[in-house]
């Protein structure tokens, strides 16, 4: 007899969604198919050669240990080279018993949900923010409520208001979620002089902030990096946790990322992390050390940035020759996306259907982005992964689409309202 798995699952099973994005990478891989759906670094990137010759050398050297489990906080000289590694994002004082690694920064988001969520906590969001953090704690079944954003980042008039409703509810807050540099959908950076008055205003509430900065070493020309100092900067006490990652800086697959944090918290992510998958991987963690060590980061970022930041210019080049008025976006200065805002009214899960279908070219709508249910004529342009070429081609047909529709009179694309 076949058992009915659907009386089996969990609370928590029955809750999980799809992440949008990687539904949307089985269309990315699609013949011929111009892709700006993956956030994913570019393999052109990564630095194959030394990856190559370092686990060469580890293998040789250290032998069958590289191959073994490791501790699950994780190598230790990679923990110590990480403490003067946040040194150059001016975090100082950072000793190994604040440090965990993680396979990639997502697994650092999660862990910290299971840390501090029970069903119901509230968790505050930038509208718009990363799914995959979105996703992770709305499965510990979190309430997720969204902050207001502008060009600069988090509004803290809407962040005090939203505080305050939820006082008013009785609801506990426990953490904000916030991505300060380049953010994950809409490219935006914290103003520098917003980032103490946040980091206040939330520990005045009692409420952690878990700082995701992924993308704080990839900016462009003309940006001053003192712009970008993590929040964690600031923080005298412990109110932050900050995760890192390298897979935007060496290569993706090494899953490796670190989340810096009070010691307490960092024990009890060692805890969680013992029962979910024992340790990361010790030759990754050796690689990624040896990287560190022989300064193949200093020499490797500039390289990133530039590759970026020629591409973005190709795509906002190509989205002022192509995109017709009434559609508007940001112009990044680092990172990896743009966010366009579309005429009210398109939705941009239906567009996406004809983009796929017809123009052979592939997006993410904006809507799973923003917690409170907007965003549905919003879409993100990933820039990293096709040639300026591509990028050109790929913009003039969305451009095409979305005049197209522009141009009926009764757009046939369903207003979001009405969904
Ligand atoms: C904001 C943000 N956080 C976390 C991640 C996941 O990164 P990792 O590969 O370190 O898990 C991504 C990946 O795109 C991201 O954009």
């Amino acid at each position: 007899m076949n058992i009915d798995l659907r009386l089996l699952f969990s609370d928590d099973a029955e809750v999980m969604r799809e992440n949008a994005i990687r539904a949307m990478s089985k269309f990315a891989l699609k013949k011929g198919i111009i892709s700006f759906s993956g956030g994913m670094p570019n393999p052109e990137t990564f630095p194959i050669e030394a990856i190559s010759r370092f686990a060469q050398e580890i293998l040789q050297e250290e032998g069958a240990n590289a191959l073994q489990y490791g501790l699950t906080l994780g190598h230790t000289k990679l923990i110590e080279a990480l403490c003067k590694f946040m040194e150059r994002r001016q975090v100082f004082g950072v000793a190994p018993e604040n440090i965990i690694i993680t396979n990639g920064s997502a697994q650092g988001i999660d862990l910290v949900g299971r840390l501090f969520l029970n069903p119901g906590d509230a968790v505050l969001f930038e509208l718009p923010s990363y799914i995959g953090a979105i996703l992770s704690y709305a499965n510990f079944r979190a309430t997720l409520v969204g902050v207001a954003c502008d060009e600069h980042g988090v509004s803290l008039e809407d962040l005090k208001n939203k505080i305050r409703g939820l006082r008013h509810e009785g609801k506990p807050i426990k953490l904000m979620y916030t991505i300060p540099n380049f953010q994950n959908p809409s490219g935006v950076t914290l103003q520098w002089e917003r980032r103490q008055p946040l980091l206040d205003i939330l520990a005045d509430e009692g409420v952690l902030l878990v700082e995701d900065d992924p993308y704080g070493e990839i900016y462009f020309q003309g940006v001053d990096p003192a712009s970008l100092i993590p929040i964690k900067a600031f923080d005298k006490d412990h109110n932050v946790i900050y995760l890192g990652t390298f897979s935007k800086l060496l290569a993706a697959g090494l899953r490796g990322a670190w989340a810096v944090a009070h010691p307490d918290i960092i024990r009890k992510m060692e805890l969680a992390k013992q029962v979910g998958d024992i340790c990361g991987s010790s030759l990754d963690q050796r690689i990624i050390y040896r990287c560190l060590r022989d300064n193949l980061i200093d020499r490797h970022v500039p390289v990133i940035r530039k590759f970026y930041e020629a591409r973005c210019q190709a795509m906002l080049a190509a989205l002022e020759k192509h995109f017709p008025e009434g559609t508007r976006w940001n112009r990044p200065r680092g990172g990896l996306f743009v966010l366009v805002t579309l005429p009210e009214g398109m939705d941009s899960e239906a567009l996406l259907k004809m983009a796929l279908d017809e123009y052979n070219v592939s997006f993410v709508s904006g809507k799973p982005f923003f917690v409170d249910g907007q965003g549905a004529n919003t879409i993100r342009l990933a820039y990293s992964k096709e040639t300026a070429g591509n990028i050109e081609e790929g913009i003039r047909r969305l451009g095409e689409l979305i005049k197209k529709h522009l141009c009926t009179p009764h757009p046939p694309l369903k207003p979001a309202a009405a969904r």
